[in-house]
């Protein structure tokens, strides 16, 4: 469907954002593993996590879902069943990551797959150490769909070739069955939310710096579960109240998890006006308030290890620059390339097409500043990212924009929109 995009508008007043979706998607799959009830509030209900919460259910999870809280009836490590049909994971990425991690250790086969755009994302990176551990996966050529045969496994020291918590969280879930230590070793820090919520559990985790050991343990125990909302929802409000005149908003529950941060920490360096507000934990994740101004940006370089830490919000990054003074350059990330759509190319196509100068490099681009966007048909490609960023880029442009495909963005924002209006 096309949506007709605001424009010339400022943001102002108070909001919330839906649940973390990293932290969802591992509610559920670790709440299925403990051994009794989880209780989980704020989770994002959105179609990815709701995929997580289909799969297990089709794994014989009871999962009860509630107006503001979704129970989770753990079974065990040992307590899933057979799947009758296949497991689909629609869209998500991290769905179909981790849950190869659980499905490799188990007593039965299953076989996961997912929409168009799942089964042309690279499936290597979890095969490959999987395998190393033990399991059983045939798939086409390192694509979905996997054929996982569930085998004894056993610990590995494995360094990963990539920055990827999906990878890293798969084989941790992995180790958790395995029938010795498993260490991972990571040269750039990924998002640590399966590390964290797996100590919050009882698993026999440890971390120093780069290096996650687990060590197989009886049983996890069921938690209650409080979600933060998601910063990478965030950061396009927050980028829609820097790059407006006059717009002064607060964003309140927001996840500040010091590998989620690289974009806020960015925004700082270009000379945003953010403050964290309120600061506490819940459930070993940062949270706070986020108050932001419309702000005068100067351009910025990005590359090593900040780029995991803003992986997801690399696409708002361009749009920033675009209109930040300066040029900036963006190395070190390839992996953007085997997102929901190859977000190099994506978001450089649909951004010149309002205005801004991009261009693309094989692990980034070059973003000329100072642009003034004007209106055109833009697509999302079905890329819920790229889609809430044009909507945002839409807030300065002196003409419409006609958004196709616009839906998308229900995969981990579903008001986003409404949101929008609001403010
Ligand atoms: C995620 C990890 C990241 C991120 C994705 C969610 C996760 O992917 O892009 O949106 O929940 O672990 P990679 O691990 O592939 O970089």
């Amino acid at each position: 469907m096309k949506k007709i995009l605001l424009n010339n508008k400022s943001l102002n007043g108070k909001t919330t954002v839906l649940g973390d979706k990293s932290i969802s998607h591992r509610a559920i799959m670790i709440g299925a593993l403990a051994e009794g009830i989880t209780n989980i509030k704020g989770f994002l209900k959105g179609e990815d996590c709701i995929a997580t919460i289909n799969c297990f259910k089709e794994l014989g999870i009871k999962i009860v879902e509630n107006e503001d809280m979704i129970s989770v009836y753990g079974n065990g490590l040992y307590g899933l069943k057979k799947p009758k049909n296949q497991l689909y994971v629609g869209n998500s990425g991290t769905t179909i990551r981790l849950i190869s991690g659980i499905l490799s250790a188990q007593k039965f086969s299953s076989i996961v797959t997912g929409d168009s755009s799942i089964i042309k994302r690279p499936m290597k990176r979890i095969v490959e150490p999987l395998s190393l551990m033990g399991a059983n996966i045939e798939s086409d050529n390192g694509f979905a769909p996997l054929y996982i045969n569930g085998s004894n496994l056993k610990g590995i020291e494995y360094n990963m070739p990539i920055a990827s918590a999906q990878v890293k969280s798969a084989i941790l879930l992995a180790s958790l069955f395995a029938k010795n230590k498993t260490t991972i070793i990571e040269k750039y820090k990924s998002r640590d939310h399966s590390e964290i919520m797996l100590k919050q559990f009882g698993a026999n985790i440890s971390i120093n710096n780069n290096v996650i050991e687990c060590n197989p343990v009886s049983k996890l125990i069921p938690q209650n579960i409080n979600i933060c909302g998601d910063i990478s929802s965030a950061c396009f409000i927050i980028v829609g109240a820097l790059i407006t005149k006059n717009s002064h908003i607060i964003i309140e529950n927001v996840g500040i998890n010091p590998t989620r941060t690289g974009f806020l920490e960015v925004l700082l360096k270009m000379g945003a006006n953010i403050k964290f507000l309120n600061i506490k934990y819940i459930n070993g994740e940062k949270v706070c308030d986020i108050e932001v101004k419309s702000s005068k940006l100067k351009a910025c370089d990005i590359s090593g290890d900040i780029i995991p830490k803003m992986i997801d919000e690399i696409p708002l990054f361009a749009l920033v620059a675009s209109l930040a003074s300066g040029t900036s350059v963006v190395k070190d990330a390839e992996e953007l390339k085997f997102k929901e759509s190859n977000r190099i190319k994506t978001i450089s196509t649909e951004l010149n097409k309002i205005g801004a100068n991009i261009i693309e490099a094989s692990d980034g681009m070059i973003i000329e500043g100072d642009k003034i966007f004007y209106g055109n048909e833009c697509e999302s490609y079905n890329d819920h990212r790229i889609a809430m960023c044009i909507a945002i880029a839409s807030l300065v442009c002196n003409e419409p924009i006609i958004l196709n495909n616009y839906e998308c963005v229900n995969i981990s924002f579903p008001n986003f929109f409404d949101i929008l209006e609001n403010l």
